[in-house]
């Protein structure tokens, strides 16, 4: 389906984001694994989430989906670590990297073997980085060629091992700590830069044991736990569009409520301050039932932007935001460095080259230099076709560019955008009106 954006005018008013999609994904993976009703309040309606759900009920859990006075409540009837069922097909995991890389880690403690498998992007994504150290720690995995996926995974008796993971990466990260609650002893993951902790707080608040020493995380084996109420905030990727928007078009003012504001994924507000953005953080009291990270509203006046260099120890934190900070760069006043992308490779699709190749060919400079994206700005855009190459997030950034762009811009394959944001085009047309 191919969407076409027209230039607008400010956004205004209030706009809620979808819930987050890596805080869902955890919230059901450890719902399935506690005993008792996990009940979930603003799951993600995103179809990476809806994976891990396919997923998890294709194993024998048993999830019901809710919708009461137009909200959707979330059943997990979790009956404890090791109650799933073999499944009698292949696992699909869809476009899901999250989905594949935790329940590697969740199968390499059961004690039948599964086939997890997705679409052709994901089985261009690298799995031998998860499968190391799960081999290490007893699972037997198999990998098809290239180390990829589809991946057969026959768990074991599990062992506690010190991980020094090559590369900051939360999913590899949550595979090891997951399978770490079937092993024997304590479990330890070193990261050369600081990912997403959503696995650590979502362990918190399960009870579970959880401990940090700068770049280490370590949790121990257990036999089993309760469920536990989730509240999924708003996704702060999902807000960076917004944010980036409305910061860039004159004239706006727009509330981003119930917003996540964990800090290992709100770098991108620190950022764009750092360039010149004018964003106001509301944190929420605590004590919001559920509520597994802290919570804040948002609130982004338009300004005009500087240039910004990144260092390689923040992109973890950026990770998914970089395609919408290179459009944020287009605008701003200077050369922009965004340095150590090599992981953008290896996301839905070539992140590194297809960013460069959107904001070439929308009149903007940007190019690649090494594992390094520069960008210099500002520069007029100018509508055209874009392929967001299936990529959601680079469906949305191409939207966002067309808001500011000179004519109309259309974006191929737009319905990838459900991945993350179903809804996505909709909200874009009401803000502006
Ligand atoms: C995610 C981690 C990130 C991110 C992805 C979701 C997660 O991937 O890009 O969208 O939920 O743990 P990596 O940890 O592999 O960089």
């Amino acid at each position: 389906v191919n969407q076409t954006v027209a230039p607008g005018g400010p956004l205004r008013g209030e706009l809620a984001v979808p819930g987050d999609k890596s805080i869902s994904h955890r919230a059901l993976l450890f719902g399935a694994l506690a005993k008792g009703t996990t009940g979930i309040t603003g799951l993600g309606p995103g179809g990476d989430v809806k994976s891990t759900m396919a997923c998890l009920k294709a194993m024998g859990a048993d999830i019901e989906v809710h919708l009461v006075r137009k909200q959707t409540l979330v059943a997990v009837k979790g009956k404890g670590m090791r109650a799933f069922a073999q499944p009698s097909a292949a696992l699909d995991c869809g476009n899901s990297g999250t989905s594949m890389r935790l329940l590697m880690g969740i199968l390499s403690g059961q004690d039948f073997s599964a086939k997890l498998t997705g679409d052709a992007s994901l089985k261009r994504r690298p799995m031998a980085r998860v499968a190391d150290p799960l081999t290490k720690m007893g699972a037997a995995i198999k990998l098809s060629k290239g180390g990829k996926a589809p991946v057969t995974v026959k768990g074991g008796a599990l062992r506690g091992i010190e991980f020094v993971s090559p590369v900051a990466s939360a999913q590899l990260k949550s595979a090891v700590l997951l399978a770490g609650l079937f092993a024997d002893g304590a479990t330890t993951v070193t990261e050369p830069a600081r990912s997403r902790d959503h696995t650590e707080w979502m362990l918190r608040h399960f009870r579970l044991p959880v401990s940090r020493r700068a770049l280490t995380v370590s949790t121990e084996g257990v036999k089993g736990f309760a469920a536990q109420p989730v509240r999924v905030p708003g996704d702060a990727s999902s807000a960076a569009f917004w944010v980036v928007a409305a910061t860039l078009v004159p004239g706006s003012e727009l509330t981003i409520p119930e917003l996540n504001a964990n800090p290992t994924r709100t770098a991108y507000l620190s950022l764009l301050e750092r360039m010149g953005a004018q964003l106001e953080r509301k944190p929420w009291e605590e004590g919001i039932i559920g509520a597994t990270e802290p919570v804040m509203d948002l609130v982004v006046r338009s300004s005009s932007l500087k240039a910004c260099d990144v260092s390689e120890d923040e992109v973890p934190g950026l990770i998914d935001e970089i395609p919408i900070l290179a459009l944020a760069a287009t605008q701003a006043e200077g050369t922009s460095r965004f340095r150590g992308l090599a992981e953008l490779r290896v996301k839905e699709s070539d992140r590194l080259s297809a960013i460069a190749k959107i904001l070439t060919q929308l009149g903007a400079e940007a190019k690649v230099e090494g594992d390094d994206l520069v960008v210099s700005g500002p520069a007029p855009l100018k509508g055209r076709a874009l392929d967001s190459l299936h990529d959601h997030r680079l469906a949305m950034t191409g939207a966002i560019a067309g808001l500011l762009a000179k004519g109309q811009t259309t974006i191929k394959h737009a319905e990838c955008a459900d991945i993350s944001y179903p809804g996505f085009f909709d909200e874009l047309k009401s803000v502006r009106s």
